[in-house]
């Protein structure tokens, strides 16, 4: 089965084809990074204007790339949600549109069903059951994965989402947007100075909890009499170490508490070296594979949605298709 995927959930539009012979054929992104940075954030009605201007050219890029034809799309999948609703509104109307005029099944997916499930179009892709370590700007999430659908939420954040600590982090140190990959190339210079909290490092749960840390780096800021580069470096350094401290920990504890032998990482924070680093070497000698997305897909792609999407698609029973517009922002 051919699949188009598309996603629009938030500053990327992102338009993939994956066959479910063949894996995946072409995929194509368009990142809006640097329209957001000017306002420090995204901003949503500008993001929903450009998936609109973005999403045709690129699945006609696709199209080309894998030298097929619209006509031969067996099925469409779109990011549904979470996300924002305007910029999700506009994916999902095109997918829609576009499954209406050439008749074929449509499938809605979660965003985080994606980017979990993102690891699985590498080469060897993990074998289920696994535990899954999903790091994203909105989610950080421990999962125990028996198969498509099937998922057991293990630990979740209590407050602040990982990306989301960096990013805002990142913000109080004014350096610059998107703050994830800024404070880790930052870091990269840094040198063991501060010292940091590691917020229920030891809590028995698998749960997390970051907006404390993010308090305790501008209470740090605030003290300090000047901040040079190098000061920044350093705190960048340590709240970096905090942060993938707690992630390697947790999952662990997860892989001891489930015994299963497998780790995939997935989301935007999956592509924080130090992080792999510190994974790669707590699984080694715990006898433990760890898997990750290649470095593009690990933030927001449309090739997880393809490929989410024909995994469902698959195993749909033949239904009634519904092209209604529904979009499921907090979903
Ligand atoms: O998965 P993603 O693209 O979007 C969401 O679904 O949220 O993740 C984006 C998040 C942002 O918070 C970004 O700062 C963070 O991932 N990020 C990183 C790195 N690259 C992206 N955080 C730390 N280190 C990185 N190298
Ligand atoms: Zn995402």
């Amino acid at each position: 089965m051919l699949v188009l995927g598309i996603e629009s959930s938030c500053d990327e539009t992102g338009v993939a084809l994956y066959d479910t012979r063949r894996g995946l054929l072409a995929h194509a992104l368009h990142s809006q990074i640097d329209m957001h940075a000017a306002y420090g954030g995204v901003v949503p009605e500008l993001a929903s204007r450009d998936h609109i201007r973005r999403a045709l050219p690129l699945t006609q890029q696709v199209l080309a790339q894998a030298d097929k034809t619209l006509q031969e799309i067996e099925g469409i999948a779109y990011t549904q949600g979470p996300g924002l609703a305007g910029a999700l509104l506009v994916g999902t109307s095109i997918a829609q549109s576009l499954a209406f005029a050439l008749n074929v099944p449509s499938v809605g997916v979660h965003h985080l069903e994606g980017h979990l499930l993102a690891p699985m179009l590498e080469e060897n892709p993990p074998a289920f059951p696994f535990v899954a370590l999903l790091v994203s700007g909105g989610h950080s999430q421990l999962m125990r994965v028996d198969g498509i659908g099937q998922y057991e939420l293990l630990g979740d954040t209590l407050d602040d989402a990982a990306g989301e600590a960096f990013d805002k982090t990142a913000k109080l140190m004014k350096i610059g947007y998107p703050g994830g990959p800024a404070l880790s190339k930052l870091a990269e210079s840094g040198k063991p100075r501060f010292q940091l909290p590691r917020p229920m490092l030891n809590s028995p749960d698998l749960n997390f909890s970051f907006s404390g840390l993010k308090t305790a780096v501008l209470t740090l800021v605030n003290n300090q009499p000047q901040l040079d580069e190098e000061t920044v470096q350093d705190i960048a350094w340590e709240f970096q170490e905090s942060v993938t401290e707690i992630l390697t920990l947790k999952c662990m504890k997860a892989l001891k508490q489930t015994k299963l032998k497998r780790l995939v990482v997935s989301g935007g924070v999956g592509a924080n070296k130090r992080l792999r680093e510190r994974l790669n070497e707590a699984a080694a000698k715990r006898g433990v594979s760890v898997s990750y997305p290649r470095l593009e897909f690990c933030t927001d792609n449309g090739a997880m949605i393809a490929f989410a999407g024909a995994m469902r698609l698959h195993a749909m029973q033949q239904s009634t298709p519904d092209y209604s517009f529904s979009v499921r922002p907090r979903w």
